[in-house]
């Protein structure tokens, strides 16, 4: 399936997608570039992990895809140099984590931040600052929320500043926690607000760079 846009590729922010998982943000990510109105592209999907949902979504939307991780690249620096390659190759403009779970080096935060602020964005699926930081990704942050008897979770999208889940806050959308909710009916729910939260953001986002804002 190829992008039915009619809108010239030229006028529009290319966008990077790095994704680990099964990809269901990036999929609404790649919906939502084919609106006439969008002001990126997905230009390229990166993964860590070659098998991901991610990865497959992106080849069946005819999208470059590339596979770097710590097997393809033991070296950090040539890991760095090698994901920098690839972002020139595909002139990205504009980098989206969506469940991706490696640290970005800090070389590509530092290319990516142009005119001091950061044009990487991540989504994460809770209220930040609360149930963020090194290993709360995915279901864990669902677990840690239910545990700790919230009411309401919901999820963040954030600047990119090469720490885990300390940039500037951008947008958040909060969803009720049920008190028959289990982390997978929570994650289902809060997943489904991701898809629209995200895609707008982006949009906005693109728009400033467009626009020499950002
Ligand atoms: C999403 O819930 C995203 O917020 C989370 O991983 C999931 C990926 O789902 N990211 C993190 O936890 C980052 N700390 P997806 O592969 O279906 O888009």
């Amino acid at each position: 399936m190829t992008n039915p846009n009619d809108k010239p590729d030229s006028a529009r922010i290319n966008l990077a997608v790095f994704a680990s998982g099964s990809g269901s943000n990036a999929e609404a990510i790649i919906h939502y570039s084919w609106r006439t109105t969008s002001a990126f592209r997905v230009a390229l999907m990166v993964s860590n992990n070659s098998r991901c949902g991610a990865m497959e979504r992106a080849m069946m939307f005819d999208i470059p895809t590339v596979h770097l991780s710590s097997t393809t690249h033991p070296n950090a620096d040539e890991y760095a140099n090698a994901l920098a390659s690839a972002l020139q190759e595909h002139q990205i403009e504009m980098i989206a984590l969506a469940g991706f779970m490696k640290k970005l080096p800090q070389e590509i935060v530092q290319i990516f931040s142009p005119k001091g602020r950061s044009r990487i964005f991540n989504i994460h699926p809770s209220l930040l600052p609360n149930f963020g930081g090194h290993a709360m990704y995915g279901m864990n942050v669902h677990k840690a929320v239910i545990a700790a008897r919230e009411s309401t979770s919901g999820c963040t999208v954030h600047e990119v500043d090469g720490e885990y889940d300390t940039g500037t806050i951008i947008a958040q959308k909060s969803v009720a926690v049920l008190m028959a909710d289990t982390p997978e009916s929570l994650a289902a729910r809060v997943l489904a607000f991701e898809h629209e939260l995200y895609p707008d953001v982006l949009q906005q986002k693109a728009l400033e760079i467009q626009n020499n804002i950002l």
